[in-house]
């Protein structure tokens, strides 16, 4: 299977959270690559990644940083390819500083904010799911099965 969807971190600490989009990928048949790309500790990989990003057939880019977080920004400034950006929580701000650095793009380049963490990162996985599916029934199906199975796992008796 081709890879359809790039997860970028700027840290190999970032893993146990975008680890949740690569699950929820997995869960779904979605084919995705992961890579740390830092944009301050490896800014060639990150050129050379984002500027042949389209070429090499993605779709979206799932990107997680923390602190500062010039990733998801940097990347989507190099690539016409959807840039979906997930804050992590990394310095003693808790995730806050990189979700305001992700969310407030000046116009012109746009990246999707999601929510601090891992919550954030399994949304933006069937975010970019939902957006493939448009395009493909048999995902769009899965896409569907995914929320029942998640609506039958809810008991009515707050018990249990
Ligand atoms: C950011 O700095 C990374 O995205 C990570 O969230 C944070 C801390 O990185 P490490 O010091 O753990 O490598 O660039």
């Amino acid at each position: 299977m081709t890879a359809k969807i790039a997860i970028i971190m700027g840290s190999t600490s970032d893993w146990p959270v975008m680890e949740g989009a690569a699950k929820t990928l997995e869960s779904l048949g979605v084919a995705y690559e992961a890579k740390v790309v830092s944009a301050h500790r490896t800014p060639d990989r990150l050129v050379a990644f984002a500027k042949t990003a389209r070429e090499q057939g993605y779709q979206a880019i799932i990107a997680g940083a923390g602190g500062a977080a010039h990733l998801p920004g940097m990347a989507a400034a190099m690539t016409p390819v959807p840039v979906l950006g997930v804050p992590i929580a990394a310095t003693v701000l808790n995730g806050a500083d990189a979700m305001l650095s992700i969310a407030q793009m000046p116009k012109g380049i746009p990246v999707a904010t999601f929510a601090i963490g891992q919550p954030g990162a399994i949304n933006a996985a069937l975010f970019a799911a939902a957006m493939l599916a448009n395009q493909d029934p048999a995902l769009a199906e899965a896409l569907d099965n995914y929320r029942a199975k998640q609506t039958e796992e809810v008991p009515e008796d707050p018990r249990g």
